[in-house]
Formats: structure tokens, sequence, C-alpha cells
């Protein structure tokens, strides 16, 4: 089955054409360069860049991929921004209403979790560590059916991601934060206490490790002491880290997997990639162009969640 995929939901314009687990052509446009400025995304700033770039993107696509092949067209649903959202789902209902295709909408996290399936096959039961900008979950997968994914434990406040950016831009360190400070944190030391206690459930809270780091910022700007970037990012890091592996250690005990996946754009992190892949012996974790948000992924979620025959 040959697929055409459209992701919208947040900051990049992106078509995918797939077929049996490979990307035959991809083209993702990025907006993070434009969004830099505010220090995030401005959701109708984002909505209208869509608009704009989704016609040029599949311009690009056709110039390799002939549309009369494609056999489904999958978008992006929800969640995400609507605006956003939006300019995908109406373009996608019109690419395939013009290609007398079937159309099939995708759940942004469901793409994330079956991006690692490009690595290889899960066994299932599977349990997946979802780690992005938006969010922070740990999900059951009992199979690949709709209704066998489920959400067991989720962010009560800020999602990972979302405290990495917060993060840099209060040490005005640029956007988005992740990478800035998984680099900082590989020269550095772990110096300072921003750990949290871990509760007994499967949900995650970060405010409180946010605030912890945000507190130690003013008190050493406010007496002029020095703040040591690598000690900082390496401290936080494994602040955050903790509640993410000890929680899913927590899951592996109780659920007994046979796979572990890792997905979302925080799974680009070199220190959370080396100790999640120590949790289990069978894990998937996505090749890093997998890892943030791409078209490639909905496509592979399309195909395996239609064609998976149980
Ligand atoms: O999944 P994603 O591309 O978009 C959403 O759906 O949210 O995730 C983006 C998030 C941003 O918060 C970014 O700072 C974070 O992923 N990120 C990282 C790294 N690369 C991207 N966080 C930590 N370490 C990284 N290397
Ligand atoms: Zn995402």
């Amino acid at each position: 089955m040959r697929i055409l995929a459209i992701e919208s939901s947040h900051d990049d314009t992106s078509i995918a054409v797939y077929e049996n687990k490979k990307v035959l052509h991809e083209i993702t446009w990025s907006q993070t360069e434009f969004h830099k400025k505010f220090g995030g995304t401005v959701p109708e700033y984002a909505a209208r860049k869509h608009a704009v770039s989704i016609c040029q993107v599949l311009v690009e696509i056709e110039k390799e991929i002939d549309l009369k092949t494609i056999e489904r067209v999958a978008y992006t649903e929800k969640p995400g921004l609507i605006g956003s959202l939006n300019v995908g789902k109406v373009f996608a209902h019109a690419l395939a209403y013009s290609l007398n295709v079937p159309i099939d909408p995708v759940h942004h996290m469901h793409g994330h979790i079956f991006s690692a399936f490009f690595k290889g096959d899960a066994k299932f039961p599977a349990i997946a560590l979802m780690t992005s900008g938006g969010h922070t979950q740990l999900w059951k997968i009992d199979s690949p059916f709709e209704k066998d994914i489920k959400v067991i434990g989720t962010t009560k406040d800020d999602a990972i991601g979302e405290v990495f950016d917060k993060v840099a831009r209060k040490l005005k360190l640029g956007f988005p934060g992740g990478p800035i400070i998984d680099k900082l944190a590989q020269k550095g030391e772990n110096t300072i206490n921003f750990k949290i206690n871990i509760t007994n459930d499967f949900d995650f809270s970060f405010s409180g490790i946010k605030t912890k780091v945000i507190n130690y910022i003013h008190k050493q700007n406010q007496t002029n002491k020095e703040i040591v970037l690598e000690d900082l990012a390496k401290s936080f890091q494994d602040a955050i880290f903790e509640p993410l592996i000890e929680k899913t250690k927590m899951a592996i005990e109780e659920f007994k997997p046979k796979t572990l996946i890792l997905g979302g754009g925080v799974s680009a992190n070199t220190q959370l990639r080396s100790e999640f892949e120590k949790l289990h012996e069978n894990t998937l974790i996505p090749d890093m162009k997998y890892t943030t948000d791409n078209a490639s992924m909905i496509a592979i979620a399309s195909d395996i969640m239609n064609s998976y025959k149980g």
C-alpha cells in the first residue's frame, strides 16, 4: 500500500510518500527559525505558514513521485495547534478526493509510537514512553488496533520538552532548548540537586523541577554568582529523566512488556537514549531523523494500524 502522509500539527510542514516500511520520499519544511525570535511557536503564524508551504511541499514531492500511484492519504488529525491541524486536514481531504483514494486520520502520538517501528517489529504487549514538546506519556500497546493502544500515565502540568525549552529561555540559550541543553550536559557534572520525589503511579509532574531550576538561576543572578551552564544542564537532565526512567521501570514490573519503545522530540536526547536502552533487552528507539515531527511516522502508523490482522 503506497501512502502519502501529511503532518502539520505544530511547526513542521511535512509530506512523506511511503510503502512497505520504506520512505520513498519525504520533505519537511521547518518553521523553527521563524518562531525563534518569539522564544516559542506562535500558533496563528504557524497556521498561516503551513497554508503557504503545504502546496509548495507537495509540488516538490511531485517532482519525484507520480501522485497517481498513491493508494491512501493519511494525515495528523489530533492533538496539536488547531489552526495548523486544520490546514493539514483540509489539504489531505482535498488531495484524497482528487486522487479518489481513501483518507486516514492518524493520532499524532500514534505516529510517534510507530516511528520506532522503522527500526524493527515490536512484540506485544509493548510499553511506550513518549516525550515531546506537548506530551509526556506512558502508553500500553496490546496490539496495533486502536482500541488496544492506551495511555497509562501522563503529565499533570508541563510536558518534558516544554520544560527544556523554558529552562533554555530563562538562560537565554535559544530555542528549541532541548538540543542546546543536551550538548551542554555532555560536558557537565551533577553538582546541583534539582531532584523531586517520585510518586507511586504512572503520572508525571515537572513543575517542581522547573521551579527549582528557575529559583536557582534567580538566586545566582541576584547574588552575582556564576552559573556553570554545563553543570546546570547535567543536574537538570539527571533530575528530569529520573521520573521517566523510574516510572518506565514500574511499568515493566507491572505489565511485563516484550518490547519497550521510546519516541517524541526529547527522545533525540543523548542521555535519555542511553539510559532507556539499558531498561530492557528489546528496546526500539527511533533514528534521530524520526524523533521530531515528520510525516513518515504518520504513514507508518497508518500502515501498521490498518494492516494488522491480529
Ligand atoms: O515531538 P516534537 O518534535 O514536537 C512536539 O510534538 O512537541 O518535540 C519537540 C521538543 C522540543 O521541546 C525540543 O526542545 C525537544 O523536543 N528536543 C529535545 C532534544 N531535541 C528536541 N529535548 C532534549 N534533548 C534533545 N536532544
Ligand atoms: Zn510531536
